[in-house]
């Protein structure tokens, strides 16, 4: 018999480094106005020189265990989904050490923008099937170490951050995970890649070895923005169907933050009104696996989500890969 699971807490942590389209003007030739009415954005965070993708990991980890007033030693599993960590054998166990969780099992997951919902499914099935008890999904990337800082077209959608839910295994009956779909498809995953670079070295005679490292982000804005219009609106209808929840219930809608325009066209689809579609793209851009940790701790730091709210979330991004979850924000006890 399968359990439940809700999410009793959140945190979130960004590098204090901050770049205006302004500043950005000054490197590649774009402008403000350009900017913001393509996209939403206004600013980004930037990992500086005392910064890491790990250590804002633990922040936004230690927060959420803050407001959960949970003891890391409590913690059985977290989940890092990132895309670039700053160890490719996995930063997770660095985050668990750092965050002191003695008992927990900690793995990264990688999908790109989608890896917080990819993340936040993996652990509830532990969770639900009875073989763990408390868990910390974080998602944080740092792509301002793979765009191509002199490539306008990729340069100002990005940011840096990380954000946390902890997780906590319920009953049945008080199930806070509603509903979810997750999906990919590899054959469309050319418009959006971090490649591995093409180098090879000689090794002895008429051997040779591929050179470790990544050529910056490439990516086909249009495809993009056409994949998310088009499947973000499709998963999201047939999950409120398949959980007989009518749009109108919903208290918020969550989705990835890539752009402004993606959020409205996905709100007007539904008929959502702008007060209820999360959004804080403004001050971060596209922080990839952490828009929504982060966007939702923002959300309930001020009050807006309140517990028991119905909130609808959706991610997409590389792969390419896409979800949707309905889940309902519990808080901590
Ligand atoms: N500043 C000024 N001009 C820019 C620019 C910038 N930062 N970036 C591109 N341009 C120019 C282009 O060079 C082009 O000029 P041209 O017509 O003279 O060649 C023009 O603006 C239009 O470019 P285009 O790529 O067609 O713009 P667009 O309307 O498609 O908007 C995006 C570009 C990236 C904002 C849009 O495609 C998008 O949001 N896609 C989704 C991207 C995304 O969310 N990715 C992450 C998903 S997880």
């Amino acid at each position: 018999m399968l359990g439940g699971v809700t999410i009793v807490a959140s945190g979130s942590a960004t590098p204090s480094q901050c770049l205006s389209n302004d500043q950005i003007s000054l490197r590649v030739d774009t402008n403000d106005e350009w900017i913001k009415s393509r996209t939403g954005i206004c600013a980004r965070r930037v990992i500086g020189p005392h910064e890491s993708l790990t250590g804002l990991s633990k922040q936004a980890g230690e927060a959420a265990l803050r407001m959960a007033n949970w003891n890391a030693d409590s913690l059985d599993l977290v989940i890092l989904a990132t895309s670039t960590p700053d160890d490719l054998f996995g930063s997770a166990p660095k985050v668990q050490s750092l965050l002191g969780a003695n008992q927990a099992v900690a793995f990264d997951l990688t999908a790109a923008c989608s890896g917080f919902l990819f993340a936040l499914i993996t652990a509830s099935q532990f969770l639900k099937n009875g073989s763990m008890k408390r868990a910390l999904v974080i998602g944080a990337d740092q792509l301002s170490s793979w765009v191509d800082w002199n490539d306008r077209r990729t340069c100002v959608l990005f940011g840096d951050g990380a954000g946390a839910i902890a997780l906590e295994a319920t009953s049945a009956k008080n199930e806070g995970l509603l509903g979810f779909t997750l999906k990919t498809d590899g054959n469309r995953g050319g418009c959006l890649n971090l490649h591995k670079s093409k180098e090879f070295l000689p090794l002895i005679e008429e051997k040779s070895h591929q050179k470790g490292g990544f050529s910056p982000i490439q990516m086909n804005g249009q495809e993009v923005y056409k994949f998310a219009v088009r499947e973000v609106p499709e998963i999201l209808e047939s999950l409120l169907l398949s959980n007989k929840t009518k749009p109108a219930s919903l208290d918020w809608l969550l989705l990835h933050q890539a752009n402004q325009r993606i959020l409205d066209a996905v709100a007007e689809r539904f008929s959502i009104p702008q007060s209820k579609v999360l959004s804080n793209l403004a001050n971060y851009g596209n922080t990839s696996a952490a828009t929504i940790p982060l966007m939702l701790d923002e959300a309930v730091q001020d009050g807006r989500v309140k517990p028991g709210d119905l909130i609808a979330s959706s991610g997409f991004g590389a792969g390419l890969s896409w979800g949707a979850a309905l889940f309902k924000w519990q808080g901590p006890s």
